[in-house]
């Protein structure tokens, strides 16, 4: 069997076109762009390129980019008072602190000052507890984009076992959530987990979220499942995911490649994201 290589860079393409088409509607009901600012600290190579292309992706979409550069030392009084001038400026609808940040910084504190109507990451205390207790708000944007993914290929997803391989507060935990919402059975696997191979046998869908090039196996896979791989682990051989992808894709029924398969979704989510709240923030 050869698994259907699912086209996530399509899937996203049409994603922001869509997001772009609804965008003239926003600017004549509030006379104005939906605006995303985007915090970078320090220097980080890859978190430099993320920020860029959200930038670009943005203005690409008619929408406002607000960029915010600072130095890796930056004191946590002072980013946290940057996050309180965007919650409190009217032209921006989300905000977004690009993770990770430099070790002397408390993420959480951070992250907590953000307004949950402006939380377009979707990784406040307040999004956090919508989503568990699924009230309508607003969803990180990797484990979106891969939901979105996994019901266009499965349709509905009710009762299927899921594997979740990796628990960040980024894409592990609420992805857990969101295909909880789903009526999947849901097992969230991580570092301490014993037999990993066992429970990935199981699974009619795997996504794969820890960070480590081709660490599940082929072998590992359940004829017929979808794997999801959200890993991009810069190797000297190029980017490479989390999923062995010619073993896996001997077996599966569906498996999204690196690249062009979960990454370009974050994108076209967090300008969907922005958008909802746009929406929201101008009533
Ligand atoms: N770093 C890697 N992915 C993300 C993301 O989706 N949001 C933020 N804030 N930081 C990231």
């Amino acid at each position: 069997m050869t698994a259907e290589i699912i086209d996530g860079k399509a899937f996203a393409a049409d994603l922001r076109a869509r997001v772009a088409a609804l965008v003239p509607a926003f600017r004549e009901k509030a006379g104005r762009p939906p605006g995303l600012a985007v915090v970078l600290v320090g220097e980080d190579p890859a978190s430099n390129v993320y920020v860029r292309m959200k930038g670009k992706a943005t203005v690409a979409a008619g929408m406002e980019s607000f960029e915010h550069r600072l130095p890796a030392d930056v004191p946590l009084d002072e980013l946290i008072h940057l996050v309180d001038q965007l919650n409190a400026d009217t032209r921006i609808d989300g905000i977004l602190v690009q993770l990770p940040l430099p070790g002397h910084l408390d993420e959480q504190a951070v992250i907590r000052r953000i307004d949950p109507d402006k939380d377009v990451d979707g990784l406040t205390p307040v999004s956090t507890g919508r989503l568990a207790l699924g009230i309508d708000g607003l969803v990180p944007c990797t484990p979106l984009g891969c939901l979105m993914l996994l019901e266009d290929q499965r349709g509905d997803l009710s009762g299927l076992d899921a594997v979740v391989i990796g628990r960040s507060i980024l894409v592990g935990k609420p992805m857990a959530q969101l295909l909880l919402s789903r009526n999947c059975t849901v097992t969230v696997a991580h570092s301490r987990t014993r037999d990993l191979s066992s429970h990935v046998r199981r699974a009619d869908i795997v996504v794969a979220a820890v960070g480590r090039p081709e660490f599940v196996k082929g072998e590992w896979i359940k004829p017929g499942a979808t794997v999801i791989d959200v890993g991009i682990n810069r190797t000297d051989d190029g980017l490479i995911g989390d999923v062995d992808f010619d073993g896996a894709a001997s077996v599966a029924g569906a498996i999204t490649p690196v690249p062009g398969g979960v990454g370009p979704m974050t994108i076209a989510c967090l300008l969907r994201n922005t958008l909802v709240a746009a929406h929201r923030n101008a009533g």
